[in-house]
């Protein structure tokens, strides 16, 4: 028995229990104090860090008599925990509170006017090569390239445009050598395209870009859009060509409209006819659009000619077929009443941002 000891020991017991309401009202205080989530955690930090006051209380475990530690060690987890429970529900308070001045801060004006992105818009002359593209496809046409740079050889030899042609100098190029030129129209690409299908059917049109030397105005440009059209197969008619054309014009400017087939030249087809669509704007009685004949010549177009069959290795004997020639700015001025070629080019927002998808 150590008497004094056990006294002594029961003294700091006693002092120690003493000691850990004290700490525990302290930190009650410190608590109730703390007025944002940065205080609390400094509460936290100066109680429970490695060299905190809670931390300092389990360290006097060994001045504590081995009968008593149990029950010092209880009153210190107690304490903890009880400590524990208050900064935890305090901390919810804080959040509660952080997230209420948050949203209060946040709080969206609808009455503000909103941006405005800048989106631009599609050219016309796009949207009009689409609606081209999507009604041949509808009719089981399939989308054929060429090039720009093209071979006078494709470009004129091999459509029946020989060099002393006099039909060359309606289409007069720009030339890079002799040989080269930026092609005049999409017609090249029949030539490239009989050549790669070898003798098999073809049913493609083929839109792009095509060059000519022009002094540009109002309907002129030294370079603009056409769509090519090429079937070839056996028995193909000019019946076809006719219900073709029909079918196409009628997707594009109204079911009501008649076409009318006018004879004409062009070396590569024979027959040749320029088409001709009733006026949608007055229906044939005449107005300005149509300069009062109330008809508006659209397109070329004629029976692949059998001289362009045979150099492209097809037999006229057994194959026949029909192409046509369109250009889109003129399909695009009639459709948007747009007035002046140019303004496809020019790249001004204002004009782009008034033409939408019609259909
Ligand atoms: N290539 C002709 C031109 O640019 C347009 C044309 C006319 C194309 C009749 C054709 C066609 O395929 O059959 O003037």
């Amino acid at each position: 028995m150590f008497v004094p000891e056990r006294k002594f020991f029961y003294f700091l017991g006693g002092y120690m229990k003493g000691n850990l309401e004290s700490l525990l009202n302290e930190i009650k205080a410190k608590i109730a104090e703390a007025n944002s989530l940065e205080n609390l955690t400094d509460v936290f930090n100066i109680y429970y860090a490695k060299k905190g006051k809670i931390s300092e209380l389990m360290q006097l475990m060994r001045n504590i008599p081995n009968e008593e530690k149990a029950e010092y060690g209880k009153e210190v987890n107690a304490l903890k925990e009880e400590a524990n429970l208050l900064l935890a529900s305090k901390k919810q308070v804080l959040e509660q509170a952080a997230l209420s001045q948050q949203l209060e801060q946040e709080k969206i004006d609808l009455t503000l006017p909103g941006k405005n992105y800048y989106t631009g818009g599609i050219n016309p002359l796009f949207l009009i090569k689409d609606e081209i593209e999507n009604i041949f496809i509808g009719m089981g046409y399939e989308i054929a390239e060429g090039p720009e740079i093209e071979a006078d050889h494709f470009n004129f030899e091999l459509l029946n445009i020989p060099a002393d042609h006099p039909a060359r100098d309606m289409q007069d190029s720009f030339y890079i050598d002799e040989k080269t030129l930026l092609r005049t129209h999409t017609s090249p690409v029949q030539a490239r395209v009989m050549q790669e299908k070898k003798g098999q059917p073809i049913k493609i049109i083929c839109p792009g870009k095509v060059f000519r030397r022009d002094d540009d105005d109002a309907t002129h440009s030294h370079q603009f859009a056409q769509v090519e059209g090429l079937v070839i197969d056996k028995n193909i008619n000019m019946a076809n060509l006719k219900a073709t054309l029909e079918l196409f014009i009628r997707k594009m400017f109204g079911e009501k409209r008649e076409i009318r087939l006018r004879s004409s030249y062009f070396p590569f087809t024979e027959p040749s006819v320029e088409v001709d669509v009733s006026c949608f704007e007055c229906g044939g009685k005449g107005c300005s659009v149509c300069k009062g004949t109330g008809w508006i010549e659209i397109l070329g177009a004629g029976m692949v000619h059998p001289n362009v069959l045979q150099m492209n290795g097809y037999n006229p004997e057994e194959y026949q077929g029909f192409a046509f020639g369109i250009g889109i700015e003129r399909v695009a001025m009639l459709r948007y009443g747009i007035d002046d070629i140019r303004k496809f080019y020019t790249n001004d927002i204002r004009f782009l941002q008034q033409y939408v998808r019609i259909k």
